[in-house]
């Protein structure tokens, strides 16, 4: 499954419009992201956390293929939360399903910076034995 949900509220976010940085713990992998050059074009929003990692090689996991119905892309914003989208309503209850979830914690599919931060982004343990680079 990928694309939209259409059974929620679809979320507002702004593409970034110059290159920013996203760091992923606990790798310390920094990638720089340059609007419109994510060679990913599916599973979660454009421009997603999700998208990001995956076309840096991160293998963070995604059951639901990033249409905000699963919890399996859970990442902890560390730094730079202000720059991204609000959760909305769906995203805020998919969340309360994650374990370990935190006040900065988000769905990596529906979590879009907007490109005024670098950010630093924590893949919680129960996801790191999935992450594999180079896929
Ligand atoms: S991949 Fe299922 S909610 Fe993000």
């Amino acid at each position: 499954m990928s694309g939209l949900n259409p059974y929620i509220q679809q979320p507002e976010y702004t593409l970034p419009q110059k290159n920013y940085r996203i760091t992923f713990l606990p790798e310390g992998k920094t990638v720089e992201v340059v609007p419109g050059e994510l060679r990913i074009q599916w599973d979660g929003l454009p421009g997603s956390i999700l998208r990001t990692a995956l076309d840096a090689g991160l293998d963070l996991d995604h059951s639901c293929g990033g249409v905000c119905a699963c919890s399996t892309c859970h990442v902890i914003v560390r730094e730079g939360g202000e720059s991204c989208n609000d959760a909305t309503e769906d995203e805020e209850d998919m969340l309360d399903l994650a374990p370990g979830l935190t006040a900065q914690s988000r769905l990596g599919c529906q979590c879009v910076p907007n490109g005024s931060q670098d950010l630093v982004v924590e893949i919680p343990a129960w996801n790191r034995n999935l992450v594999s680079e180079g896929h």
